[in-house]
């Protein structure tokens, strides 16, 4: 690739979320191009490239023999990762996978490995943090907006999905939501990542987690019955590097409440959906007086002042368009390995967020309270934040 010269991109994976990534592909003109797409399943194939009129290649082989293909943006279902990103790698192609980068800390940590040997990059979703709520926050933490922060909490609460209508939830091209996937998968390892990240960005790597999980709704009334049900419910505290706590939970039982709040001695910050780029971002400074405490109690916190955005054109979704750009990851590797630098979101963050969601998700599989083994470089903010 010629500096200068938009990467050539390739999607593996034609369900649900690749029709989000494919609407956002075209906020990053110039830097990705698109040179075809990939499905195992000949019918979501058909669909997906019929509906964006792309290029579909016949096979992966026939994929990987396109050399204008540099990146593969990994989007199959979550067992499929290890796979299909080591088939890239091993053709000497970048990946940037959809999370979870591995089902196992040993998964994620070979492809790290094999990464490594290739001489090729890898990066995985979500890159939430990398948008302009999450950076806005991050940026009023470090100047020091909160005063030094104590704790954060994130609540990943999805509400009951199993008795929601979500068998009417149909992608652009046709793909209906993958319900048993996320009632096998397990909402820790598809939401957890949405959290982790943002938090490690802000308080550098994780040093301990002391976590429950529990399956509380064994039949999510599917037809079949679920084999491999996962938890639906987990709590976890993790202990960073710097001495800060957050209590992340996960769940697809208690209601809707996507809430993040970083609290400082000074104030809390609080983002209601990591889920939007947009979403504002409040402060509301501690309660001192009494009038103060009383508004505490009965509001749940003093009145709160909007940050302004780091961005003076911030990232916009809604009316039929995704409320995050998932290409964004996609595009930061890519513009890191055309201009040789480090990506933010590299492999040995993908990794450290692979092994602190695994002790989320499975804390019996680990000591209690487990020690992290995996650490990463600190993160640069975006330019434009500052
Ligand atoms: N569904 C969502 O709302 C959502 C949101 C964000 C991220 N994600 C993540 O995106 C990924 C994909 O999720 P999805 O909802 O699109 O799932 P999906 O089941 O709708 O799509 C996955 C696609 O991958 C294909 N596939 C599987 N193995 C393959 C292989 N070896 N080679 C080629 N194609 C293969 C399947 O045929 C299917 O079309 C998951 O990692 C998930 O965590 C999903």
């Amino acid at each position: 690739m010629a500096t200068g010269e938009a990467t050539g991109i390739a999607i593996v994976g034609c369900g649900y979320v690749a029709d989000y990534y494919r609407q956002c592909l075209g906020l990053h003109d110039g830097v990705l191009r698109l040179t075809g797409v990939w499905d195992h399943d000949p019918a979501r194939l058909t669909a997906f490239s019929s509906c964006w009129g792309d290029r579909a290649y016949r096979s992966m082989d026939d994929l990987l023999d396109d050399r204008s293909c540099a990146l593969v943006v990994n989007l199959t279902t979550p067992e499929s990762h290890a796979e299909v990103t080591a088939q890239a790698i091993a053709a000497g192609r970048h990946v940037y996978s959809e999370k979870p980068l591995g089902m196992t800390l040993a998964e994620a940590e070979r492809m790290r490995a094999a990464a490594r040997e290739a001489g090729v990059r890898l990066s995985a979703a979500p890159c939430n943090v990398l948008g302009e709520s999450a950076q806005t926050a991050w940026s009023a933490v470090r100047r020091g907006a909160v005063g030094r922060v104590a704790l954060a909490y994130a609540e990943l609460d999805d509400g009951m999905i199993h008795r929601a209508d979500y068998r009417s939830w149909i992608s652009r091209s046709g793909r209906p939501w993958p319900a048993r996937g996320e009632f096998e998968t397990g909402c820790t390892f598809e939401h957890a990542g949405y959290a982790i990240t943002v938090f490690a960005a802000m308080f550098g790597p994780v040093r301990r987690v002391t976590a429950f999980s529990s399956l509380l709704i064994a039949d999510k009334r599917t037809d079949p019955p679920l084999p491999h049900p996962a938890p639906d419910f987990s709590v976890g505290c993790l202990e960073f590097d710097g001495g800060v706590v957050a209590r992340i939970t996960n769940s697809i039982v208690a209601p809707y409440d996507h809430r993040m709040r970083i609290i400082g001695e000074d104030g809390t910050l609080e983002i209601k959906e990591p889920w939007d780029y947009a979403s504002p971002v409040r402060l509301r400074k501690a309660a001192q007086g009494r009038l103060g405490r009383l508004m505490e109690r009965r509001f749940g916190g003093a009145l709160a002042s909007r940050i302004a955005p780091v961005r003076a054109t911030p990232f916009r979704g809604g009316r039929g368009k995704p409320t995050m750009d998932f290409m964004r990851g996609v595009a930061e590797l890519a513009s890191a390995v055309a201009s040789g630098r480090n990506p933010r979101l590299d492999e040995d963050f993908a990794v450290h967020v692979t092994e602190v969601t695994e002790m989320l998700q499975h804390p019996e599989r680990f000591e209690r309270p487990a020690t992290v083994r995996s650490s990463f470089a600190p993160i640069a903010p975006m330019d434009w934040a500052g």
